[in-house]
């Protein structure tokens, strides 16, 4: 069990009809919170079970009523052609909210999986852009939940540290001489000139793919620069790391370069296999299924003609080294919608291969683009793609008036605030809206202090801390829930490791911040309606409500905390 009351009330579904010799899983029970006036959730499944036993569906769903042993449901009633309306016990609800710990409620997963995600993963010498800001921030929040609900994850940032642009690039640099100490913007910089070089000078190109063998075949002064390269860049990452707070350390790094002594491997052990074929000469896969626009059989190329190794075979290895050599039951690879046939060919030549197991799940997780207010990918006002660094510098000047407009706190201690602010606000605008769709980027939107934005919610919390702390150390708890709007706020703090399990299953961070801006809401609702530091406020209401806003920040900041956004205490 989870933590999710729908699952408890399935299991209590599936018991009632087990003693009618019908077997069920407590999820088959299809429970649902309610969005009718006094129901708290609904039971959908006797609808297809009525067709499936020959019965009229209303009386399975009496059927069920009549032979539910529930201590926690107050009332079961029929209604419409099947559904079943369940309300809870108040009082259970209560002391169910009065046991909550710091892990509120969410149970621990019963079989723990172990997962290794793939997030963030930029390229060497050249600027993060907002592609690799999306993949960090949705593979941060993903990292933090999988942990929370109790699972292991490793995570790895699979660098763009290899292949044919090194080639260019360092036999540029050792040309022109390299002195190290650069800003990712002069990488940048060389990089495109080598590239300019490299399709302007023939001879230059030659020498370039020289570089790649004598890269790949490990000599020592092209290894060195191609060392310096990546620690450069490596640090510039580490930066941005640190200012979103993102776990990723340099321990996690397994660039390209690290799976290059085993694509030989993988080769021969799948040619060795029989399942590669020669076409125009390179190596290659044609995992059933996938066609070109013509409907012939796209190849997953493993060698190229000339010899040379790619993305398709770095991947197959990535799949092989972290199934059979590292133990882990899941892959996640956090990365942009464009690569989604990318990653369908490696899962499904993996299978081919046994690298995936009937165990083992391998899962693309896509996201869209950002887009400008344009509808067109998100630019600088020059016109050049916008950097990383420039975007999270703006929003943090944003948030800086914001707060600035709103704050009681010295100027000194806004800094740290409009930080949490427009750092949360750029997260939160990622996490938001279903990861695969695109969205627009604007600042008003985003910083909207009501509405589904990380400020509404910081605010919320904020708020909660400033009524916490005006109470004083006045006793909390425990929790009664008399009124309805302290019942409404109630259900939904119960609701809490339902939204962890809704997050975690689909991956999907974004049903944990729908939660959050619901439960934010309903403490509205209930600080309207409900006074908890008035006088006229008995004693022991009082400490109930403050319980239960208490309970509100907890949820709230646990919520923002699995996002990666922070929660300040004050505002
Ligand atoms: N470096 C790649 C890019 O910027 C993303 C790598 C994603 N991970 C992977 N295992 N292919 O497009």
């Amino acid at each position: 069990m989870s933590g999710d009351i729908a699952l408890l009330l399935g299991a209590r579904v599936a018991d009632a009809l087990a003693r009618m010799d019908v077997a069920i899983t407590p999820s088959e029970a299809l429970i649902r919170p309610s969005g009718r006036a006094g129901a708290d959730y609904q039971c959908n499944a006797a609808m297809s079970l009525g067709k499936k036993l020959g019965k009229p569906p209303r009386e399975v769903a009496q059927a069920i009523v009549d032979g539910l042993d529930a201590p926690e449901v107050a009332a079961s009633e029929v209604a419409g052609p099947g559904f079943i309306n369940f309300t809870l016990r108040t009082e259970w609800l209560s002391d169910r909210l009065t046991s909550f710990d710091d892990r509120l409620g969410v149970e621990p997963a019963a079989e723990p999986r172990r997962f290794a995600l793939d997030y963030s993963s930029p390229n060497v010498a050249k600027e993060m852009h907002v592609g690799h800001l999306r993949s960090t921030i949705i593979g941060e929040s993903l990292l933090r939940l999988l942990r929370f609900a109790g699972h292991e994850v490793v995570p790895h940032n699979h660098l763009g540290d290899w292949g044919t642009p090194f080639g260019m690039l360092i036999e540029h640099l050792s040309e022109t001489g390299w002195s190290g100490d650069h800003t990712i913007t002069d990488l940048n910089g060389f990089y495109q000139e080598a590239r300019k070089k490299f399709d302007a000078d023939p001879e230059f190109a030659d020498r370039a793919r020289l570089r790649v063998v004598a890269l790949q075949s490990g000599d020592a002064a092209t290894l060195a620069l191609w060392k310096d390269l990546v620690e450069e860049s490596a640090r510039h990452f580490a930066k941005i790391y640190e200012l979103l707070d993102i776990s990723l350390t340099p321990e996690d790094v397994y660039g390209e370069s690290y799976y290059n002594p085993y694509l030989a491997e993988v080769i021969s052990e799948m040619e060795a296999m029989g399942i590669t074929s020669i076409s125009d000469g390179a190596v290659c896969v044609f995992p059933p299924g996938f066609a070109n626009r013509d409907g012939e059989p796209l190849p997953l190329i493993l060698r190229k003609r000339d010899g040379g190794y790619g993305y398709h075979v770095t991947d197959l290895a990535t799949v092989r080294y972290w199934i059979r050599d590292r133990g882990m039951t899941d892959l996640l690879y956090v990365v942009g919608t464009p690569q989604a046939q990318h990653f369908q060919m490696v899962f499904a030549a993996s299978r081919m291969a046994g690298y995936l197991g009937p165990d083992n799940t391998a899962v693309h997780i896509g996201f869209g683009t950002i887009l400008g207010s344009d509808g067109k990918t998100i630019r600088t006002r020059a016109g050049g793609s916008l950097k990383l660094v420039e975007l999270l510098d703006e929003a943090v000047q944003h948030a800086t008036s914001l707060v600035a407009s709103r704050s009681s706190l010295a100027p000194d201690d806004q800094v740290a605030v409009a930080r949490a602010v427009g750092l949360g606000a750029v997260k939160y605008a990622d996490l938001s809206g279903d990861r695969e769709k695109d969205y627009t980027f604007t600042w008003e939107r985003m910083l909207a202090t009501d509405g589904n934005t990380s400020v509404y919610l910081q605010y919320a919390n904020a708020r909660i801390h400033s009524i916490l702390r005006k109470a004083g150390d006045t006793a909390r708890g425990p929790i009664s829930l008399a009124e309805p709007a302290e019942r409404a706020l109630g259900l939904k703090l119960a609701q809490f490791p339902a939204a962890i399990d809704a997050a975690v299953a689909g991956y999907a961070p974004h049903k944990l911040c729908q939660y959050l801006f619901e439960t934010a809401t309903a403490f509205t609702g209930f600080y309207e309606t409900c006074p908890v530091l008035a006088e006229s406020t008995p004693e022991d209401v009082r400490r109930s409500r403050l319980a239960l806003s208490a309970l509100t920040s907890a949820v709230l900041t646990k919520g923002l905390e699995l996002l990666g956004i922070e929660a300040p205490t004050q505002m």
